[in-house]
């Protein structure tokens, strides 16, 4: 069956031999009809929502040329925006890291560029389920995965928990690696990760023990797996929240020093396999305790920069109220009066390349 994107093409190219611009306009007309009729494509699954989305996107995208063109006085400028718009329906421009193609750059307006996240409602489609106290929400994984990692890569998270990251991995076409220290969190994270469709053919590892202490070159080459191409971790933010009894789980560090030296050795764990060039995100909030602001975020991450990796950006993401929180936001509101300080609504993303 020939594709929208090729009908267009063909269209596009027939005109690029016509002189008459009353004739070109008309037949440019044709297609903004066609563009904006429903897809009849039995492919395209009724209820899928990030489907329609990229879809409304790209005729979006599409719409804005055409008319670009139409309002075009010239004919020379008419099938210079003629010919651009076959290019950019027709040729790919990738960068190493990822797949976004350039020549559509303006298609990828849900890929976030700024460094000031708003996330508003947790994405809860196929196996996310957000039950796991502690987890992060999918769109994060999903951002960066799409920003730093092509289709067929390799993404490894060093703190999986209930596997949001290695979900949205699948979901989009990269392999994924997780460990997890607690075997009960490991076994039920994989079984969510199972429900989760797997289109693209990719592979899900998930290996139970200590990233602090793992030797993740011989993991990888037991599994056949050369290298990463991308590095996240989501640690326990110290001890806010105790993810278990166990020593070597970095929520029971003893102090800022211990946890910040547990998380060092995590950096320096992982960091022969990921790829140079490649990128490592931290995903990570403060905490307050004894009246003080305690930076765990900065001090985190000084331990990477220390460890042959450069600050690409820090990225503020809007931090959801806990349920216990917004019973008492009054509460709060009085205690932060009465203290002199600020209720906690941000956590950071780091993005590190290595170096
Ligand atoms: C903040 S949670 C990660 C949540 C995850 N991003 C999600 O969406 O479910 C941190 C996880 O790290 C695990 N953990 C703590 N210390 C660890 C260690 N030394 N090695 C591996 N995992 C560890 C905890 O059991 C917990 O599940």
């Amino acid at each position: 069956m020939i594709s929208i994107n090729s009908k267009i093409i063909n269209a596009l190219s027939g005109l690029l031999k016509q002189n008459d611009l009353a004739q070109i306009r008309s037949i440019v007309e044709n297609i903004k009809t066609d563009v904006q009729k429903p897809s009849n494509d039995k492919n395209v699954i009724q209820n899928n929502v990030s489907k329609r989305k990229t879809d409304a996107v790209k005729s979006k995208f599409l719409l804005g040329e055409l008319d670009q063109i139409l309002v075009t006085r010239t004919i020379e400028r008419t099938k210079y925006y003629i010919q651009r718009l076959i290019r950019g329906l027709s040729e790919t421009k990738t960068g190493k890291i990822n797949d976004i193609n350039l020549l559509k750059w303006k298609e990828y307006n849900d890929i976030l560029t700024d460094s000031l996240w708003i996330l508003e409602k947790r994405n809860t489609s196929g196996a996310h389920y957000g039950g796991y106290w502690g987890n992060f929400i999918p769109q994060i994984p999903n951002q960066l995965l799409r920003r730093y990692t092509k289709k067929g890569e390799w993404a490894l998270d060093a703190f999986l928990g209930s596997g949001t990251s290695l979900i949205e991995s699948k979901r989009l076409g990269r392999h994924g690696i997780g460990v997890e220290l607690l075997q009960k969190v490991a076994n039920s994270a994989a079984k969510v990760i199972e429900r989760e469709d797997n289109l693209y053919s990719t592979r899900t590892e998930i290996i139970i023990g200590d990233s602090s202490s793992l030797d993740f070159e011989y993991e990888l080459y037991r599994r056949k797996i050369k290298s990463v191409q991308f590095l996240i971790m989501h640690p326990p933010y110290w001890d806010i929240i105790k993810f278990s009894k166990n020593k070597r789980d970095l929520s029971n560090a003893k102090s800022i020093e211990d946890f910040l030296k547990l998380f060092g050795k995590t950096v320096d764990a992982t960091y022969p396999v990921l790829d140079k060039d490649r990128y490592f995100a931290l995903v990570i909030g403060d905490k307050y305790s004894g009246g003080n602001w305690i930076p765990l975020g900065f001090y985190t991450m000084q331990e990477v920069l220390k460890r042959g990796y450069s600050l690409k950006s820090i990225i503020i993401k809007n931090f959801d109220e806990t349920k216990g929180k917004r019973n008492q936001k009054e509460l709060w509101r009085y205690r932060a009066f009465v203290g002199g300080f600020y209720i906690f609504k941000h956590e950071y993303i780091f993005l590190f390349k290595k170096k």
